[in-house]
């Protein structure tokens, strides 16, 4: 349970102010209708444009980098002192929710805000980042916002194409950025001090248990698959249903086959998003169907013995039927554990503001993956309202737990020190 209110004379500044900028975000959206904003759109464009523009309000010197990160920056009282990032990222899953990503963005600001309008300096710089891309919704690749930040930027992704076509450096180029940048972007990892998010928990966890925040202690590892089905093309009305090799009965038996195994194996997650008969036509048998496959858990050995189950148990369902499956890769990144320096610290600032300390382990990626290895990485995750659902309009927050998140993480960039 919440402790008694913390001695804070500003309790209840910073919640309203986050939300209403969410809003604001929200209305920067590729469709009419609820919120989307994948890499590199004009919506995403002009989100970027105003988070620097806030960014610049609030003390710091921003700017768009050739990835289409968005930084700022607010330099410390002593020059040498190293760099803490707090980030984020502001791309968005299509039909988004209002939160995922750009709470911890706004957060960062706002508290950073705070400090200007204290004229307060710390010892150290922070620079806040709102990533450009952590979603893998354009360019079936996920952190290429943070990973470019974190020097783990892999040229190869810059000749993938999106759903129409698009190389990823034709994207860029036609947003007026500059591919052969990307790979100066990362940061010397002798200047980081370590990497803070604040996130909604995007679970029912915390809203079950009556609490508005807890330390993430590790995030699950996840691997991504782009799967396509190649049977035979018949008519509708004339191949009997014996003599048929459909690509879609046979999708859907993996499918099926994903579902059954992730549910049997303790930690493992698996969803097929994703279910496209090209060119399908209703009287048609489908010659081909293409699936996406993202699966999930917390130990990397779980992950990899479900890929190679999913890959033979798909092997077995294609030589029954009579089609070929080709199973490719498109990303993965394994299960990383938050420093326990940084979930100290954060201990710290949670107790501080009155709150009880809880630990979760994260289901979803998140951008402090790509800094993990590169220097300390830690994350506050913050109650998701309704029923905890998220990649969904229904995501919600409560002012009063965007308050208390930017508290404490003000709490936490006031004790934050270089020494362990
Ligand atoms: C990011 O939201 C993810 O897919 O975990
Ligand atoms: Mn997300
Ligand atoms: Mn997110």
């Amino acid at each position: 349970m919440t402790k008694s209110p913390p001695d804070h004379a500003d309790t209840g500044r910073f919640g309203p102010h986050i939300l209403a900028r969410a809003e604001q975000l929200a209305r920067l959206s590729e469709s009419e209708a609820g919120l989307t904003c994948t890499y590199l759109s004009a919506a995403h464009r002009a989100t970027a444009a105003q988070l620097r523009e806030w960014m610049r309000d609030a003390g710091m010197v921003s700017s768009i980098d050739a990835v289409g990160n968005v930084v700022g920056r607010y330099a410390g009282s002593t020059s040498a002192a190293g760099t803490l990032i707090v980030g984020s990222h502001y791309d968005t899953v299509r039909n988004a929710g209002k939160y995922d990503g750009r709470l911890g963005i706004l957060t960062a600001i706002a508290v950073v805000d705070d400090l200007n309008r204290a004229r307060r300096r710390l010892p150290f710089a922070i620079e806040v980042i709102g990533f450009s891309e952590e979603e893998g919704v354009r360019f079936s690749s996920a952190y290429l916002g943070s990973s470019a930040v974190a020097g783990r930027f892999d040229p190869a992704l810059l000749r993938r194409r999106d759903e129409a076509g698009e190389t990823l450096d034709g994207a860029l180029r036609a947003a007026g950025l500059d591919p052969a940048a990307i790979a100066r972007l990362g940061r010397a990892a002798h200047d980081l001090l370590g990497y803070v998010e604040v996130h909604i928990e995007q679970g029912p966890v915390l809203l079950d248990e009556g609490l508005p925040l807890s330390i993430v202690t590790s995030i699950a590892g996840a691997a991504r698959y782009a799967i396509t089905v190649h049977g035979s093309a018949g008519h509708a009305g004339t191949v009997p249903m014996a003599l048929r090799r459909d690509a879609a009965t046979a999708a859907a038996e993996i499918v099926l086959f994903v579902e059954r195994h992730c549910a049997a194996t303790a930690g493992l997650v698996g969803t097929v998003g994703k279910i496209t008969v090209p060119e399908g036509t209703v009287n048609v048998i489908p010659k081909l169907c293409e699936l996406s496959l993202d699966i999930r858990a917390a130990e990397d050995e779980v992950l990899q013995a479900a890929a190679a189950d999913i890959s033979a148990g798909s092997a077995q369902i294609a030589a029954r039927r009579g089609v070929t499956i080709e199973i490719h890769e498109t990303s993965r990144s394994p299960s990383v554990s938050c420093s326990p320096q940084m979930q100290a610290k954060l201990e710290g600032a949670v107790a501080r503001c009155g709150v009880q300390v809880r630990h979760l382990v994260s289901g979803a990626g998140h951008d402090a993956v790509m800094f993990h290895g590169i220097t300390e990485i830690g994350m506050l995750f913050v109650r998701c309202g309704n029923g905890g659902i998220s990649h969904s309009p229904l995501e919600s927050i409560s002012a009063e737990d965007a308050d208390l998140a930017a508290r404490v993480l003000r709490d936490f960039l006031l004790h934050f020190s270089t020494s362990p």
